[in-house]
């Protein structure tokens, strides 16, 4: 670290701030320029524009399907509107659903997004929330057996932040329990447990492309699989029930239309060659950050569980304690934190089973929730800290300000 100022009064307290946004902004997302605009992407758009193939046969759809299952190394891509219909899709490709009929009971976190657990209801799967590995913050393999039931039909990890859930034990259980795995990654572009991009150890992975994620089109998303069944039950899902490569007139299932824009293809086409530099600018800079928070002390930066060979860091989630830091609360220091204009927030405060949506949803119909005890979700809840990973693509210096601002809190709270 450069030269670190801990003493000072905070700028919560009307101090000078280690940071003046105004004048030093952080990255901004996406990481768009005029440069870019003129040499990329107005090319790109312009194309689509004057060949007039703004929608079907949709072969730049195709093509980055296939350019993003080749990134991921799977077999097929199919780009969708958002990352909610991703996972809507997968689970209608791995479980063979039409949306239409009772599609059993998925497994998911109880401290995830509200998609993760919407894109099961919406083809008619009921829910069971169970708890998390207190270090990763993703799917607890102990908790998931513990909720089988004769409903459950799969299991929804969540690469949470970008930090790939247990694959092995997960994978383990669904072959004992004939269960299958859809694996939400839509924080976890470029993310790698053992080697391989999450997505594809089990049956089917649905990404997010909606505006803060690493890879971004504003909003879409996209399934890959290594199943050519998947495939073509999801492909049915997202285009009015047609077959890959069947006749336009005709529909072999009963399907919906989450067909996507030509114009939403062509800038990811582009976006795609950015994807692993920035993963690696990313990791370079949290793997800094930690080092440096740890010696401060108080705070435990993200951990990599054994099987994680790259982390995808669309969070940076670090848990703080109160103790090391005069019992001051959690959302005490982030607000002392975004004074000192370091962006951050607590980011989950609620297990998905308190928000209202739920909350609402399990009212109305109790047999479409279930709550399994989750003590690790409600202590993340209340101690989590996150940055945005736009933060992460920032310089030494960007660092170093965070760094000096938890120093700095630390004293003062102390
Ligand atoms: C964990 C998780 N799952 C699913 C989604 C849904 O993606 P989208 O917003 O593209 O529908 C998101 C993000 O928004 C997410 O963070």
């Amino acid at each position: 670290m450069a030269s670190v100022m801990v003493s000072g009064q905070l700028a919560v307290n009307g101090g000078t701030p280690v940071r003046n946004v105004q004048e030093n902004p952080w990255p901004s997302w996406p990481q768009n320029s005029e440069r870019d605009w003129e040499t990329e992407i107005e090319p790109a758009l312009r194309e689509v524009y004057l060949e007039k193939n703004e929608g079907l046969p949709a072969t730049r759809g195709e093509s980055f399907g296939q350019a993003f299952a080749a990134y991921c190394d799977a077999r097929y891509g199919i780009i969708m509107p958002h990352g909610t219909d991703a996972i809507s899709a997968a689970l209608a490709g791995a479980l063979d659903l039409d949306g239409l009929g009772d599609g059993g009971e998925i497994i998911i976190p109880n401290y995830t997004f509200i998609a993760t657990a919407s894109a099961p209801l919406s083809v008619r799967c009921s829910l069971s929330l169970v708890d998390i590995d207190p270090e990763s913050f993703t799917i607890c393999p102990e908790a998931v057996e513990a909720a089988i039931t004769e409903r459950t039909v799969g299991i929804l990890p969540v690469h949470i932040g970008g930090h790939p859930a247990d694959m092995d034990a997960l994978c383990a259980i669904a072959k004992q329990h004939d269960l299958i795995i859809v694996e939400d990654c839509a924080q976890a572009h470029g993310a790698e447990h053992k080697g391989h991009k999450v997505g594809t150890r089990g049956d089917v992975g649905a990404y997010s492309f909606q505006s803060s994620k690493n890879l971004t089109s504003g909003e879409g998303g996209c399934i890959v699989t290594n199943n050519p069944e998947i495939r073509d039950l999801a492909h049915a899902f997202k285009d009015v029930g047609r077959r890959p490569g069947g006749e336009r007139w005709e529909y072999p299932r009963h399907g919906w239309n989450y067909r996507t824009s030509e114009y939403l293809a062509a800038i990811l086409l582009k976006r795609l060659t950015n994807l692993e530099r920035q993963t690696d600018l990313r990791n370079e800079n949290a793997n800094y950050i930690s080092g440096e928070l740890e010696s401060i002390g108080g705070i435990t930066p993200p951990r990599w569980r054994p099987w994680v060979t790259q982390h995808g860091y669309h969070l940076y989630m670090m848990l703080y304690e109160p103790e090391a830091f005069g019992g001051q609360d959690r959302d005490t220091f982030v607000k002392a934190l975004q004074a000192e204009g370091i962006s951050s927030t607590p980011g989950y405060q609620r297990p998905l089973t308190d928000e209202g949506a739920l909350k609402t949803v399990a009212d109305q119909y109790p047999n479409l929730v279930r709550r399994m005890p989750c003590p690790h979700v409600e202590y993340t809840c209340n101690h989590s800290v996150w940055f945005y990973q736009s933060m992460l693509l920032g310089t030494k210096a960007d660092m170093d300000d965070i760094v000096e601002a938890v120093a700095k809190i630390k004293h003062a709270f102390n």
